[in-house]
């Protein structure tokens, strides 16, 4: 019984300390992020690229999964000139979080968000006149000093950026600008095909890179010559080793992989491991038939492990039927549908495998391995739609 002098308790009662302590993670489902491996691929991409070529570090979608603050940190810690990202809160994020390094944001400059750049001394990607026309009255605003930014064009993405042939237009907008408002930073290209193997990929890339120095040829006539030049993605600083300019701006490198094995950079580690427990251990009979649709039916009796992660985590569903987990260094088979929260693994022939059981998703265990390119595979997916796709209920650590 409740002594009479003795605080009431409420259920969801909000004190701080409460809130604190409940909303530690207690599942054991969790993502690993080793930032020394993030220090050591910015330091295998600067090596490869040389001294003189800085290396913008792409940063966007919470760092690939990874954690943008952490990784953000983790790139500068080890040399990158700056950090690159998509959108403008995106580098918000990054400026709430301490971070002064110069931030490049890709994804244009949409209306209402001018004020914004400036007050953070963000450093917009633009390719329209209106881009800058934006920037320019906020710059005008604020009575700030001109905003660096770092024109796209597109030589064959066609994607963002400004075509070859319209480059005047935004040439001339700069000219009566005169660098008042706005400071041609930088000039860019992004590549198409640079992560495909083959002759034809090669040529498209080798078109692209010719286009682009024919417009800095452009800019260079009238009297521009912006001092960052960039073009490499990761899979381009592996495959175009000519286009590097004043600085390279990788992604899946500094986290330890490329768009495929092929096009990985040599000596970069995997950043993130994804890790679970065994949350209890089911005996079940030969012929019962295992989650959703009955996907598989036990051909002996049988012992699955309950495992807490499911596609609600990123753990794609379209992976049931291929997927395997590491357990005491042997890979196990992931039988059934993956469901929203629990996957289902067969332990079998692991007899002393039991509740608490430390499982590996993704990474190492023991002598064996399981890569993001395995999950890709499985999943029918990019390794980028892996890691980024680690959902926000799984900590990072
Ligand atoms: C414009 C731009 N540059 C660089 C990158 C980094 O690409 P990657 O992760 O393949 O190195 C991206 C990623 O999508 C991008 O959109």
């Amino acid at each position: 019984m409740q002594r009479k002098d003795a605080p009431e308790r409420r259920h969801g009662d909000r004190r701080q300390g409460d809130r604190r302590g409940e909303l530690a993670p207690l599942r054991p489902t969790f993502a690993q992020v080793d930032s020394s491996a993030l220090r050591h691929n910015l330091q295998v991409v600067q090596a490869a690229v040389g001294t003189r070529t800085r290396v913008l570090a792409v940063v966007k979608a919470d760092g690939y999964g990874h954690g943008a603050l952490e990784a953000a940190k983790s790139f500068v810690e080890a040399g990158a000139w700056g950090l690159a990202v998509s959108l403008i809160e995106e580098g918000v994020e990054l400026r709430l979080g301490g971070t002064s390094a110069p931030v490049v944001v890709l994804g244009g400059v949409h209306p209402g968000s001018e004020d914004v750049v400036v007050h953070r001394g963000l450093t917009p990607v633009v390719w329209e006149r209106r881009h800058l026309e934006r920037l320019s009255a906020a710059v005008s605003r604020a009575g700030a000093p001109p905003v660096p930014v770092h024109l796209k064009i597109d030589t064959g993405m066609s994607r963002l950026g400004v075509r070859p042939e319209g480059i005047d237009g935004v040439l001339d907008w700069l000219d009566r600008d005169g660098g008042r408002t706005i400071d041609l930073e930088g000039v860019m290209t992004h590549l198409a095909r640079a992560d495909e193997l083959g002759a034809d990929a090669d040529a498209t890339s080798a078109a692209q890179v010719q286009a682009f120095r024919d417009c800095l040829g452009t800019l260079a006539a009238r009297g521009l010559r912006p001092r960052l030049r960039h073009v490499c993605n990761s899979a381009a600083l592996v495959r175009l080793r000519d286009a590097n300019f004043d600085m390279v701006r990788p992604g899946m490198a500094l986290y330890g992989a490329g768009s495929g094995e092929a096009v990985e950079l040599s000596g970069v580690r995997p950043a993130m491991s994804w890790h679970s427990k065994i949350l209890g251990i089911r005996e079940l009979p030969r012929g019962a038939s295992i989650t959703y649709g009955h996907r598989d039916t036990l051909q002996r009796d049988s012992r699955l492990a309950i495992v807490p992660v499911g596609y609600g985590d990123g753990y794609a569903r379209n992976m049931s039927g291929q997927a395997e987990v590491l357990i005491r260094g042997h890979r196990c088979r992931v039988l059934g549908n993956i469901t929203m929260d629990v996957s289902m693994v067969d332990v079998t022939d692991l007899p002393d495998a039991r509740e608490g059981e430390a499982v590996c998703l993704m990474g190492r265990q023991g002598r064996e391995r399981i890569s993001v390119y395995e999950l890709a595979a499985w999943a029918k997916v990019l390794p980028y739609e892996i890691v980024c796709g680690v959902s926000k209920r799984v900590p990072r650590r």
